[in-house]
């Protein structure tokens, strides 16, 4: 897709620099439009060695390929950050002295702001009638936060970090293909209890997890999430997000329950926990201590019930059911037959294969998908940040739905 990113003066531009990158990341077209201003706190090289693409600033600059209407023509989605008290203001009034103003009054893609100033300017009715006129338009508003501002003095003001406004962003342009779909989306890695504590785990971050969940939730669905153990930092990405309900369970019995419970009304149910498939027999009822015991303790495992294939033995009609294997293989071919097998094994509609080893697929921010069907056809491959592998997944798993043009018959 293609982003403008339109940057005014102020302080905040430093951090546009790290959202310029975010957006680039997740594999956009992204052209920056300073305003001079902007230009006094982050240089033309910097823009251009982030974003890739030149930069210009005047409506006088590549005149031959008319940039100042054909930049906002292009866009699918602009943002101004920061967007300052001035350049909020030009914008309501509809003025077009640089090249921001002539790209926002040529486009038609959505636009998004991100203010920037400090409080009392915040504050101001000028500004807050400005943002109400805008708003009325349609634009987008992230933010401010509160916090510290340029000098010693805090309040409302602050720009949203880039994080906050590339979530906003990925929310905007995503398809809107799974409106009004419920799904469940399980995450992170089981922790079998040894005793009170102590327990057995794996190192699944439940990032995947979440960027499926978020990645549904950006495209319309409303997402019951189901976090094991899932890091804080990660489960903050989609806190607070409209169509996220998160859950949390620590064990698979635990998570056996809420993914039971809450499968029953989900049209799409995604496994992408990574499930423990033993547990301790016999849990200690206290701390197990090395001085009580005259040898090493032997711990015996029992194993837990499969969650996804119960799923499947029970599925609603119309229910789509997919799975996640975590393999260890030596090749693309050995990885496709353990998730063909898996594939079988399970039952499932559509099962993701992405290859693990000691320095791949875990706590990373990258992936490598490889999608096998209910036919158990390899269909494709989709990879990058998990984000993207998350959005490639949900493209055939729309593919699948009853309904859709690419659907089985
Ligand atoms: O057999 P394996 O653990 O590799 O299967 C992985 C898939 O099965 C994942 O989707 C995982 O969430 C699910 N699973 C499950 N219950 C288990 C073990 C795995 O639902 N006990």
């Amino acid at each position: 897709m293609v982003i403008v990113l339109g940057v005014s003066g102020g302080i905040a531009a430093y951090k546009a620099v790290v959202l310029a990158r975010l957006l680039v990341e997740d594999g956009h077209e992204v052209h920056v439009v300073p305003t001079d201003d902007a230009l006094r706190f982050v240089g033309v090289p910097t823009w251009e060695a982030i974003s890739r693409n030149k930069v210009t600033t005047s409506v006088h600059d590549d005149v031959a390929e008319v940039r100042h209407v054909a930049l906002g023509q292009r866009a699918d989605l602009v943002i101004v950050a920061p967007a300052t008290a001035n350049t909020l203001a030009k914008m309501a009034a509809g003025l077009a002295d640089n090249l921001l103003g002539t790209t926002l009054l040529a486009t038609q893609a959505p636009v998004l702001v991100a203010p920037a100033m400090h409080t009392e300017m915040w504050r101001h009715p000028a500004t807050q009638a400005n943002l109400a006129t805008l708003a009325g338009r349609g634009v987008h508003v992230v933010g401010p936060d509160s916090g510290r501002l340029t000098g010693s003095d805090s309040g409302p003001g602050r720009m949203s970090e880039p994080a906050a406004i590339a979530a906003r962003a990925r929310r905007l342009l995503a398809p809107g293909d799974l409106t009004g779909l419920r799904v469940l989306v399980s995450a992170g890695g089981t922790r079998e209890p040894i005793d009170p504590v102590r327990f057995l785990g794996n190192r699944s971050s439940g990032r995947q997890g979440v960027a499926v969940a978020l990645a549904a939730a950006d495209r319309g669905a409303e997402v019951l999430l189901v976090a094991a153990n899932v890091d804080g930092s990660v489960l903050g990405e989609v806190e607070g997000h409209p169509s996220i309900r998160i859950e949390s369970a620590g064990s698979a019995a635990e998570l056996q329950q809420v993914v039971e419970a809450g499968a029953g009304t989900s049209e799409v149910v995604v496994m992408t926990a990574a499930v423990a498939d033993y547990r301790v027999a016999g849990v200690a009822e206290g701390k197990i201590r090395k001085e009580d015991a005259d040898a090493p303790p032997v711990l015996h495992l029992v194993e837990n019930p499969d969650i996804l294939a119960g799923l499947v033995a029970r599925r609603r009609p119309g229910q789509t059911v997919v799975g996640f294997a975590a393999e260890t293989a030596d090749s693309e071919e050995e990885l496709l037959d353990f998730g063909r097998r898996k594939r079988r094994r399970k039952g499932v509609d559509l099962l993701a294969v992405n290859r693990v080893g000691w320095n791949a697929g875990f706590e990373t921010a990258t992936n490598t998908l490889y999608l096998i069907d209910g036919e158990d056809r390899a269909i494709g491959r989709v990879e990058g940040t998990k984000r993207a592998a998350a959005d490639g997944l949900w493209d055939a798993v729309a593919a699948l739905r009853p309904g859709s043009p690419a659907a089985p018959a």
